[in-house]
């Protein structure tokens, strides 16, 4: 189709001040039509106005915060466990700024949100960034990884080169790295012990499984993306949930380019892997599986079946309709990698996604320049 030439002037690019402005209007208006009663939105506008004027960027209340984040949550169009958005537990960490706090509070929101096994869904906000001042960051996809995980290789480098000399065994924690400033040398900390469980993985039928020596941990603490709420951005900002068996199952410990176990699965439940047709994989597959929720089961650590969770997420989809919210939804993201068909969320479409919606959380990956030693972890 033709468009007409445009009329009237090229549309003017808003200044920095504009952008967050607006963005932030956006947000006082969405926070105060579902906090109702929570004060009156428009004297709240003309203070965050007068705020962003003359700093520009400005300060949420701690209300904002929390809301925010739990809203970025709900707006995650990957995530399945999304039902539970509105009980994440927010930790409000915007005065920690220096690197071993930080390293410090990672710490125990992993014990906060490990609580014994019982899995309790958190985030920790540390400081924002300001104009010309970036907050610090946390290098490194989550607060706990394996050093011998395909997918850690680029912070191993990186904490090699800081001198760490770990990193030689499997299943072995890396460390942490804070980042304290955009271009700066990021300082390395060790994950204290009893900050992470970990559970070693067994098979309900098969007793000659444990002797594979595999073992996940218990919370996955995604660290590499950034919390942008009303044109407020804070990079470090790592939040938890629980694991739903599958992303163990069939992803960590089975895609070909991370531990790539089915082979060895299947070797050692005597598959027939000559031919495809025998479905070794499939058949490895659902006992790795099987191995991963029976595992954490016994070991008493919360863990989600993708049955269940397909369920508890068409759950949510209803609630938020309901509230006349749309649910934007990654269908290929959220079917699970085992059994797609056989779960509910397979048989429908969803709302579409949308990359302009905010709260949300966005990965900081992308936003680092290319070339930029400390950059992308
Ligand atoms: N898929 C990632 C992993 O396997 C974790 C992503 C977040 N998952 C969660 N259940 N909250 O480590």
């Amino acid at each position: 189709m033709q468009l007409p030439p445009s009329s009237g002037p090229a549309p003017r690019r808003p200044s920095a001040h504009e952008a967050v402005l607006a963005a932030a209007e956006v947000f006082i208006r969405q926070y105060a039509a579902e906090n109702p009663g929570d004060g009156d939105p428009r004297r709240r506008l003309a203070e965050v106005t007068a705020e962003v004027e003359r700093f520009g960027t400005y300060e949420h209340t701690a209300a904002e915060v929390a809301y925010g984040a739990r809203v970025a949550w709900r707006n995650a169009a990957r995530c399945i466990g999304r039902l539970y958005w509105n009980n994440l537990i927010v930790r409000d960490l915007r005065h920690v700024t220096h690197p071993d706090d930080i390293a410090g509070e990672c710490f125990e929101h992993l014990r906060i949100a490990t609580n014994g096994g019982r899995i309790r869904p958190v985030i920790s906000v540390f400081a924002p960034d300001r104009p010309g001042r970036p907050a610090a960051t946390l290098l490194g996809e989550q607060l706990v990884r394996y050093s011998d995980d395909p997918r850690s290789t680029h912070r191993v480098a990186l904490a090699r080169d800081l001198g760490w000399k770990g990193g030689e065994t499997p299943f072995e924690i890396m460390p942490l790295l804070v980042q304290p400033g955009s271009g700066l040398t990021p300082e390395l900390y060790e994950v204290p012990e009893d900050a992470v469980l970990e559970v070693p993985l067994t098979h309900p039928r098969h007793p000659g499984f444990a002797a594979l020596g595999l073992r996940w941990y218990a919370v996955p603490a995604v660290s590499d993306m950034s919390l942008e709420i009303g044109g407020v951005t804070y990079p470090a900002a790592p939040f938890n949930g629980w694991y739903m068996g599958t992303e163990i199952g069939s992803r960590n410990l089975a895609d070909t380019d991370r531990y790539n176990l089915l082979p060895a699965v299947a070797e050692l439940f005597g598959l027939d892997t000559r031919n495809e047709r025998t479905l070794w994989r499939d058949r490895a597959l659902v006992e790795l599986n099987l191995a991963v929720l029976h595992s954490y089961e016994q070991a008493g650590v919360s863990m989600a079946d993708h049955h269940t969770e397909s369920r508890r997420f068409l759950a949510h989809v209803d609630r938020e309709r309901r509230h006349g919210r749309p649910v934007p939804t990654d269908w290929s993201w959220i079917v699970p990698p085992l059994s797609g068909g056989a779960t509910a969320v397979f048989h429908r479409y969803y709302d579409p996604e949308d990359p302009e919606l905010r709260p949300a959380f966005v990965h900081r990956t992308a936003e680092v320049p290319r070339g930029c030693p400390y950059g992308a972890a």
